[in-house]
């Protein structure tokens, strides 16, 4: 909240520097320039490297590869519970996503949680499903699947309503508190991409929204396990060429929440074990990806948040705690209006692209088939 009323000010003082130049006063466009100057090189001294970081603007928007899986994934959407029920990020990132999925044919999306903040909805007829989502998600290019969870902010509302909207919406798919979805990729033999969409609010707990706060164990569903044992289940089964798995908490993050020490000691073994691609998750107010080295011998799990689509945090305070040097991007503007990740599954790689609200790739990522 500090940065987002932090960075409101910032935006007035931008927009009140544009105002004067226009009025063609230059000495105080002057002074209000170096204001704004100086208040944006004590922010980057504080938050580092992360507003300068190289963008990629020759890159340009290829279209996507008919011969692939592809979709977006994004957390932390959920605008806010007051008129206009939406924030300024949340609409510009649906627009660029919109466009974007346009120009990718992009087929589905995977929607992390928190999808309406503070306390989720009341019931399935309540008007944030209007006003946060329809009305904010309303390109043609949006009105595809969205496979989605809840996060611990759904969590203090009435989650079994979301559940319930599914047979409200014919894009919103949510069937379960957790559930998996298999997508065939197209030009191969059958081979799959296997998503596992968990709850890991149930999982660990919820937290009490203050920065730094692990969830509280006393809030774990009670049969928390059962998760566990039908995660553990299907991993099993599954013949994937590709495997994902999404909760809202991350299992790693450098940002403000941190890492998810629950899911550290009883996920991180799961993927391992059986060579899950990537977790995906929200939470944390940023892009980020991290990897663990494990040493040569030992199954690669790449650990990526994306929950920068309606409130923005540029916190790097728990970068000292992640596993040694895992930390390989980050990335939170105060100067911008956020970013989401787009994902692309092929024959030969899975690729993860993250992107700014300006439409810039930002980070690149390519992943093999687990076999
Ligand atoms: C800033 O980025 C440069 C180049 O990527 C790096 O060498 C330097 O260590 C970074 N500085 C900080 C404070 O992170
Ligand atoms: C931009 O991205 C493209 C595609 O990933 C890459 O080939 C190119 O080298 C990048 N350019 C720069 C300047 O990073
Ligand atoms: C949650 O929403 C469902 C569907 O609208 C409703 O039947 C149920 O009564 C709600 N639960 C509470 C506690 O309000
Ligand atoms: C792919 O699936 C179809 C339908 O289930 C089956 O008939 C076919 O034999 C499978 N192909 C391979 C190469 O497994
Ligand atoms: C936990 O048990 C309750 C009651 O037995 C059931 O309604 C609920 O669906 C279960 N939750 C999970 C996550 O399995
Ligand atoms: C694989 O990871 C485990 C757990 O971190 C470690 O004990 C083991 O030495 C690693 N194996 C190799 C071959 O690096």
């Amino acid at each position: 909240m500090w940065f987002f009323v932090r960075s409101s000010v910032l935006m007035l003082m931008l927009s009140c520097s544009i105002v004067v130049e226009h009025n063609g006063t230059s000495e105080a466009t002057t002074k209000i320039k170096q204001t704004v100057s100086s208040i944006r090189n004590d922010l980057r001294n504080r938050v580092g490297n992360r507003t300068r970081l190289q963008s990629n603007k020759t890159h340009g928007l290829q279209p996507g590869d008919p011969s692939s899986v592809r979709f977006l994934v994004f957390g932390d959407w959920g605008g806010i519970p007051f008129y206009p029920y939406s924030t300024v990020i949340q609409r510009r990132t649906a627009k660029r996503m919109a466009s974007f999925a346009s120009r990718k044919e992009v087929q589905f999306i995977l929607a992390l949680g928190d999808n309406f903040y503070f306390t989720g909805v009341r019931d399935v007829d309540d008007r944030r499903f209007q006003r946060t989502f329809e009305e904010v998600y309303s390109d043609g290019s949006m009105r595809i699947p969205w496979y989605v969870i809840a996060g611990n902010h759904d969590h203090d509302g009435n989650v079994s309503a979301q559940i319930a909207y599914s047979k409200v919406s014919n894009r919103w798919i949510f069937p379960d508190y957790y559930y998996s979805q298999t997508f065939e990729i197209p030009g191969t033999d059958n081979d799959t991409l296997d998503v596992f969409m968990l709850d890991t609010v149930l999982i660990c707990g919820k937290t009490d929204g203050s920065e730094d706060d692990q969830p509280n164990p006393q809030t774990r569903s009670k049969n928390y396990s059962k998760q566990f044992r039908w995660l553990i289940a299907e991993l099993e089964k599954s013949k994937a060429k590709y495997i994902l798995v999404a909760g809202h908490y991350p299992i790693y993050s450098a940002c403000s929440h941190g890492t998810t020490d629950c899911l550290v000691s009883e996920m991180v073994p799961i993927l391992q074990k059986y060579k899950v691609n990537a977790y995906l998750a929200g939470h944390d107010h940023d892009l980020q990806h991290i990897r663990p080295d494990l040493g040569a011998g030992n199954w690669t799990v790449e650990y990526f948040v994306s929950g920068a689509t309606n409130f923005i945090n540029p916190s790097l305070i728990h970068k000292r705690t992640l596993p040694k040097d895992s930390l390989r991007f980050a990335w939170a503007s105060l100067f911008s209006y956020g970013g989401f990740s787009y994902m692309e599954v092929g024959k030969q790689k899975m690729t993860m692209q993250m992107y700014s609200t300006a439409g810039i790739l930002l980070h690149e990522h390519d992943m093999p088939p687990r076999f």
